[in-house]
């Protein structure tokens, strides 16, 4: 008779389904990430550029081996190294991933599954982006009524307004923050919307750094 000691007796070893971790090389998915990109969430934050210049090529290089020099273990350059290149362009392409793909031996459906999990890696035609906190302190002094008006305000310029999760200084609540920048604001009110603005749209890294 079987002894059942502990959760490992429980199935007898021929009844258990062999399962290991797959390994990030394995395609899952079909290698062509781009069929595999969805309509409707990739294709408008993770977005297809067409052909990449040798300028972006060069830069993808140049991130891939800095971050891989920095975080030699496994994977980990992969979030710094998909970080840095949200910094350079301002939005992650598909094709940037394919780039970083052939040069870690990483598949690109992998690297675009760990892209997609991580909001800030969301990018908006290039745009410069203002987060503005509704997370409970910000929504009592008006977080959600700032970001309306914020919205408004933004319209048919060069820069996306996006609702965040708290930005870690609610005693100076509400707070709107510049991604990719030290530059965050507190006690924010309607009068001071028109400077952010312009301030997030002068001091954007991906904006400055445009070729
Ligand atoms: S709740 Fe807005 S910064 Fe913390």
């Amino acid at each position: 008779m079987l002894k059942r000691k502990g959760i490992e007796h429980i199935h007898p070893p021929e009844e258990q389904i062999p399962f290991e971790f797959l390994p990030a090389e394995y395609n899952v998915y079909k290698e062509n990430l781009k069929e595999w990109a969805n309509e409707l969430f990739i294709n408008k934050k993770f977005p297809k550029k067409g052909q990449i210049s040798d300028y972006e090529n060069q830069k993808i290089k140049e991130i891939y081996e800095n971050r891989k020099k920095e975080f030699e273990e496994g994977n980990s350059f992969l979030i710094p190294a998909l970080n840095d290149i949200k910094r350079e362009f301002g939005v992650v392409y598909l094709e940037y991933m394919e780039e970083l793909s052939k040069l870690s031996n990483l598949s690109p459906s992998y690297i675009l599954g760990v892209a997609t999990f991580y909001t800030m890696l969301e990018g908006f035609d290039g745009k410069a982006e203002i987060y503005v906190c509704t997370s409970l302190p910000c929504a009592l002094k008006g977080g959600e009524e700032l970001i309306e008006k914020f919205k408004e305000k933004a319209e048919g310029k060069d820069v996306e307004v996006r609702e965040w999760v708290c930005l870690g200084r609610c005693e100076f609540a509400p707070v709107v923050h510049i991604p990719y920048t030290e530059k965050s604001f507190g006690h924010v009110e309607e009068k001071d919307i028109d400077e952010i603005i312009d301030i997030a749209q002068k001091i954007c890294p991906w904006k400055r750094n445009k070729k």
